[in-house]
């Protein structure tokens, strides 16, 4: 029997994949989710998401996706890793999550045949184009130049490509040394870690969307607050600290997490520290 079942969940309350329905809307997340679906709908063209590592910015990008839900006029793609070797390689890759047939021989072919699929799509069929890009410091200079000529597609009412760049915060050193690119950015949002409150919401509402019964508590507040203390506030911590700390609850059978099981796991390890690092 599974550790969370014996708590009587339903589902694995602090799992580390960024799924949506797990998805805590904190005052930094819902900013930025209101804000990308604007800039997105007025096709305003590039939206940088900046944050550090485990702030939940896969978690935004997937969520964002469900908020477009099979809505007419709107087609999102996603690329999980830009690490292209070659402008070619990039373009191609756009074309095929485009949909546009690639015949094309060179990187001019490849890009002009792009060009003619957004006019085609965003002007006679009213369609919106959206890519959506993770993992944004591993853009070259090369493909940041390859988006800025993208994003140069244009009406004279609208982008017709919408970019969404989410990165941590070492992109924007790079971007400024791309000719006009910073230009380009109708809308740049910093995603913060959580406060103390929103840490024990977060807690609160992945517990209750994981089955917990009305009534049953899990943590003390003491033990809410030595996680906060712990973590900082960045989600992907409090994920993994909260994973280990129903474990250990299971594993010692006590009722409720509280700050001396908080601050012995925080001793052990720093939970976090080796996820991080592959991130
Ligand atoms: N708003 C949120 N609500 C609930 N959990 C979140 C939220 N944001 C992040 N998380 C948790 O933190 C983990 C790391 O988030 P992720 O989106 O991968 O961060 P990043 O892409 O910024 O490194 C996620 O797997 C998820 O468990
Ligand atoms: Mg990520």
């Amino acid at each position: 029997m599974s550790y969370y079942s014996t708590l009587g969940l339903t589902k694995e309350p602090f799992s580390t994949s960024p799924d949506p329905s797990f998805f805590f809307r904190s005052h930094s997340h819902l900013q930025a989710l209101t804000r990308l679906e604007i800039a997105i709908r007025l096709r305003r063209g590039l939206s940088l998401i900046l944050g550090d590592v485990g702030t939940g910015k896969t978690t935004l990008a997937r969520t964002l996706l469900g908020n477009f839900p099979q809505e007419d006029g709107f087609s999102f793609h996603m690329v999980l890793d830009p690490s292209f070797d070659s402008e070619f390689q990039f373009l191609q890759h756009l074309a095929r999550l485009f949909g546009v047939p690639v015949l094309a021989k060179s990187t001019l072919d490849c890009r002009e045949a792009i060009e003619h699929h957004l006019f085609q799509s965003g002007v006679s069929e009213s369609h919106t184009t959206v890519l959506m890009i993770d993992e944004g410091q591993k853009l070259s200079p090369d493909m940041l130049e390859t988006l800025r000529v993208l994003l140069n597609y244009e009406t004279n009412e609208y982008k017709l490509l919408q970019v969404v760049i989410f990165a941590q915060m070492e992109l924007l050193g790079r971007l400024r040394r791309v000719r006009n690119f910073m230009d380009r950015v109708a809308l740049k949002y910093m995603i913060n870690p959580l406060d103390e409150q929103e840490t024990a919401e977060l807690i609160e509402f992945r517990l209750r969307s994981a089955g917990l019964r009305e009534g049953q508590t899990l943590f003390s507040p003491d033990g809410v607050q030595a996680i906060y203390a712990v973590t900082q506030g960045y989600p992907r911590r409090i994920s993994l600290l909260c994973h280990n700390a129903l474990e250990a609850l299971v594993m010692h059978d006590k009722p409720v997490v509280d700050a001396p099981l908080i601050t012995a796991l925080a001793a052990q390890e720093a939970p976090w520290q080796e996820h991080e690092a592959v991130a």
